[in-house]
């Protein structure tokens, strides 16, 4: 038979260190119901250590989670309590409690959850929750644990923890009343050696499956016997004890041997004692020959009493022995302890834990040579990169079957030489450092087995995405300072499917993730919105956490809120909050209203559209009630004319004409032209040529005509039915001797002084049909204020006029004539 004796070498000098730890039972309700009970943050009223002494009355009728621990209450009445009936989770501990009102818990039907433990009650209160799952009244000063007959109705009642320092015996009928129930868990015990145990007793709650008993056996364990037989005869599989060996206590005999004959007894767990070298030889004998899987040490106290330290001769008997758990290890004397057993009795050992222990140096011959060892938790020690991969270990660091390796909360630093040495442990899966102070010089080689790592709650920043593995699927990066996500990061871990990136200040969530990702934990970040596109390119996800990050609850939050499936993230509704703007901060967002019609762009043009349509309308009827049209045609003249204006200011200055301008119309025009026209354009300093005036007497009147036009930059014809009847053919034959002139047709103005429809013009008048469709016109308006803009546009008309623009100004009037009225556009 291959024997390796070997000596586990264990640093001492860490006591202070240890004794942080706080016992894992603790705080187990609180969390278990704030998370079934609590369905929004303001239905949680915490009211602990406020130094009331009563409960107030005016809390909210929807609280479902009320902690008024540490207050000076001494009695709980009933009156608060009966607008409370969606209470959930009830906590009244340390708070000096002597009385319960008589039908308080009337009121609160839904209470799941009752910790009224660490009073003064001298009762066990008559308690009738049919929904009670979790009841703790340890810590009172009750004398006997005889519970009250109401408890039959708690058929829920799963975990029920009893325990005072006055009752220091349990009576054949004390737990009667859980006959049917189906209580799992009982935690039995004030702490305090027991006088008297009624061989049955516990018998009764037949459902149980673990027991906690906190109960100091020393001295009587005859009581302890009896104690085991009886819970030999329940379901129980977990045995738990705390405190059962005091210091400085004689055992006589083997307690622990019934633990051979307890088939069901498969978890045993011992809390809080102090165990001696050759009693630990004793403990470990009985176990070893038991059904016993899993045995587990939490702060314990360890003296070496015996030279050869622990010492197990070879048993002749194959071992069950899954798990072995050390949590929390003070050693009483100052030296290495001696470790000196067979690998062969652990031959089925795959769990194995050595936590908090101040181990500094890793007794690898002894670890590494366990078969079935695949897991290996060595966190919360004081190892170091050479003091896990130390020298005298060469040889055997192979780890036959290690799939899982933790070493978190150690002193770790090299990352190149941890990925170097993972290389020769063939099967492991899983590597963690967190806790460490890793920090990332050289670069890593990773073997190709790995596929799950964590470093959180390293110091490493952005760089850490190039030290990992391609082969990760698994990735914990935790509360590393990484600020920001880049393609080039993601690329580095393509096969991702879990990443988790919580406690850090990653601002936006990247679209580039890894299709494969199944779980994304990114809470606690910086993260203002979580937009589709970063989560849609990923078909396989399943779970994501992203509370507590300082969301903006706008139309950024919009799909987040109404259209992403929330059974996706873990942590709805409750870590939700608006942190801005601030009119919303701190509004849960399960609560913020956001309409659809604000937020969706197409929406927004579907109703404003409609919208805009009858105010354009309305502005439409408005503008054509006022003359719009003719007001904005004129404006457009205006604008143009003058936007051109500075080119031809200078033509104008180079060339010299007699006159601005001639002004050809009818006589039965004359009263017309020579009150308004004449007195308007002169008046503005324009000099002008009138036929009536300025003709030569006796010339011919086309001779006149030619004389006048070519002595003025501009002619401008005062158009009127007189005047196409009566005068244009003398124009006819003006045009039609001066042929040159038409390509100077920008030097012609019209004014119409009524409507003349273009197709009213007799054939003959082709010219004048032509040049009105081709010029633009100014239309004489009736309206004074209208007159106004008139004139200033003529004006600069017969200044700066440009053929080009005045053609392309009359297409655009003509394109919009369907809008415009017939009689407001006669000649279009
Ligand atoms: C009840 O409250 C006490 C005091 O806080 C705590 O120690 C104990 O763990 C609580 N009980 C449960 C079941 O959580
Ligand atoms: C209630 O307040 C106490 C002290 O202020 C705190 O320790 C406890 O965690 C709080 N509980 C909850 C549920 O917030
Ligand atoms: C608590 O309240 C009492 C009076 O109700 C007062 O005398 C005492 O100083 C208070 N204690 C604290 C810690 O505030
Ligand atoms: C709480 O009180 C309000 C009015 O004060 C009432 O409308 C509501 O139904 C009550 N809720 C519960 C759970 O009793
Ligand atoms: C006990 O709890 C379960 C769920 O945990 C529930 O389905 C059942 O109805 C409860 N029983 C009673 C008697 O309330
Ligand atoms: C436990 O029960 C089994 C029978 O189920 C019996 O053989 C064994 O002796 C009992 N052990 C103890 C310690 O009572
Ligand atoms: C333990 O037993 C021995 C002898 O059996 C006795 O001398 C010693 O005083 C006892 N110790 C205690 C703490 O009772
Ligand atoms: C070792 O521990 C056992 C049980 O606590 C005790 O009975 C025994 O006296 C201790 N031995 C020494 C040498 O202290
Ligand atoms: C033993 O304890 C472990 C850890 O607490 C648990 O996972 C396992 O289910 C328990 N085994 C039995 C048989 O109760
Ligand atoms: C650890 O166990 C010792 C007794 O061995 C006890 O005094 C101490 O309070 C325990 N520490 C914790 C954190 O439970
Ligand atoms: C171990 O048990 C086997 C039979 O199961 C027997 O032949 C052998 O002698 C035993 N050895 C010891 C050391 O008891
Ligand atoms: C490791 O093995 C080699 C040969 O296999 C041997 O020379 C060396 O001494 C061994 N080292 C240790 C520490 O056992």
């Amino acid at each position: 038979m291959a024997r390796q004796s070997v000596q586990v070498a264990l640093l001492l000098w860490t006591t202070t260190l240890l004794s942080l730890r706080t016992y894992c039972l603790a705080e187990l309700m609180d969390d278990q119901g704030y998370a079934s009970c609590v369905t929004s943050r303001r239905r949680v009223q915490n009211l602990s250590g406020q130094n009331l002494t009563n409960v107030p009355l005016d809390l909210n009728n929807d609280t479902q989670y009320l902690d008024i621990s540490d207050n000076p209450l001494v009695k709980l009445q009933a009156d608060p309590f009966q607008r409370l009936s969606e209470l959930c989770f009830l906590k009244v501990t340390s708070c000096g409690l002597r009385l319960i009102d008589q039908g308080l818990f009337v009121h609160t039907p839904k209470l799941k959850f009752l910790n009224i433990s660490h009073n003064l009650l001298d009762y066990i209160p008559d308690l009738s929750l049919p929904l009670l799952k979790i009841l703790d009244l340890a810590g009172n000063q009750y004398d006997s644990y005889k519970l009250p007959a109401t408890f039959e109705t708690m058929a829920n009642l799963s975990v029920l923890y009893l325990g005072s320092e006055n009752a220091l015996q349990v009576d054949f009928n004390d737990f009667d009343s859980l006959s049917d129930s189906s209580l799992q868990h009982l935690i039995l015990g004030g702490g305090v050696k027991w006088q008297r145990y009624d061989r049955g007793s516990l018998v009764k709650i037949k459902s149980l499956q673990k027991i906690t008993l906190k109960v100091p056996f020393c001295e009587n364990f005859d009581l302890f016997q009896n104690l085991l037989e009886d819970v030999n005869e329940t379901q129980t599989t977990d045995l738990e004890l705390v405190n059962v060996l005091p210091d400085l206590c004689n055992v006589t005999g083997d307690p622990f041997r019934s633990l051979r004959t307890m088939p069901l007894v498969k978890n045993v767990t011992i809390v809080n004692t102090w165990i001696n070298s050759s009693f630990m030889v004793i403990l470990f004998k009985n176990v070893l020959l038991s059904n016993v899987r899993m045995i587990t040490f939490v702060n314990i106290t360890y003296s070496e009493d015996t030279p050869d330290g622990f010492k197990i001769p070879t048993l002749n008997h194959t071992t069950v022995i899954r798990s072995i758990i050390f949590d929390g290890v003070t050693h009483y004397q100052y030296k290495y302890p001696i470790v000196e057993i067979s690998v062969d009795m652990f031959s089925k050992l795959d769990y194995l834990k050595f936590s908090e222990t101040g181990m500094n140096i890793v007794p690898c011959n002894f670890m590494s040579s366990l078969p079935s060892l695949e897991t290996l938790d060595l966190s919360n020690n004081l190892l170091t990169d050479s003091g896990f991969w130390w020298s005298m270990c060469s040889n055997t660091s192979v780890f036959p079957k290690l799939r899982h390796l933790s070493l978190s909360k150690n002193r770790f630093m090299d990352l190149s030489f941890i990925s170097q040495k993972t290389h020769e442990m063939k099967y492991l899966e899983s590597l963690d450092l967190s806790f460490n102070s890793i920090s990332l010089d050289k670069p890593c080689f990773w073997p190709t087995h790995i596929t799950e790592l964590s470093l959180s709650n390293n110091n490493l920043g952005n760089k850490v995405f190039s030290f990992l593995s391609q082969y990760l699927q698994r990735v914990d990066l935790s509360k590393t300072g990484i600020t920001a996500l880049t393609r080039e990061d993601l690329l580095q871990v393509p096969t991702l499917t879990h990443l988790f990136l919580s406690f850090n200040r990653i601002k936006v969530i990247p679209t580039d993730l890894s299709p494969t990702l199944v779980s994304l934990y990114i809470d606690q970040n910086a993260i203002t919105s979580i937009s589709q596109e970063s989560l849609v390119g990923l078909p396989s996800l399943r779970t994501v956490k992203a509370g507590d990050n300082p969301f903006v609850c706008s139309c950024d939050s919009y799909w987040f809120i109404t259209a992403l499936n929330k059974s996706l993230l873990s942590d709805w509704p409750l870590d939700y909050t608006c942190s801005t703007p601030p009119s919303v901060a701190n509004l849960p967002m399960s609560e913020y209203k956001i309409s659809k019609i604000s937020c969706e762009t197409w929406l927004q043009a579907a109703v404003a559209l409609p919208v805009t349509m009858v105010i354009m309308l309305a502005l439409c009827s408005a503008f054509y009630a006022c003359d719009g049209v003719w007001y904005t045609k004129m404006l457009w003249v205006w604008i143009r004319v003058k936007r051109r204006g500075q080119k031809q200011a200078n033509l104008l200055s180079n060339m010299t004409f007699r006159y601005h301008s001639f002004i050809s119309y009818s006589h039965q025009d004359s009263a017309w032209v020579e009150s308004k026209l004449v007195p308007s354009l002169e008046g503005a300093g324009l000099s002008l040529c009138i036929h009536e005036r300025d003709f030569v007497p006796g010339q011919w009147i086309v001779d006149n005509i030619i004389n006048c036009v070519e002595a003025s930059y501009k002619t401008l014809f005062v158009l009127s039915n007189h005047f196409v009847q009566s005068e244009w053919c003398n124009y006819e034959l003006f045009f039609a001797q001066h042929r040159a002139l038409d390509t100077q047709q920008d030097s012609l103005v019209f004014i119409l002084l009524e409507p003349i429809p273009t197709n009213s013009l007799p054939k003959k008048f082709l010219k004048l049909r032509s040049l009105l469709n081709q010029q633009t016109y100014l239309e004489w308006p009736k309206d004074e204020r209208k007159q106004q803009v008139f004139w200033v546009n003529l004006r600069s008309m017969l200044q700066v006029a440009d053929h080009r623009i005045l053609k392309d100004m009359a297409l655009a009037l003509a394109e919009s004539a369907s809008l415009i009225p017939d009689d407001l556009v006669p000649l279009l």
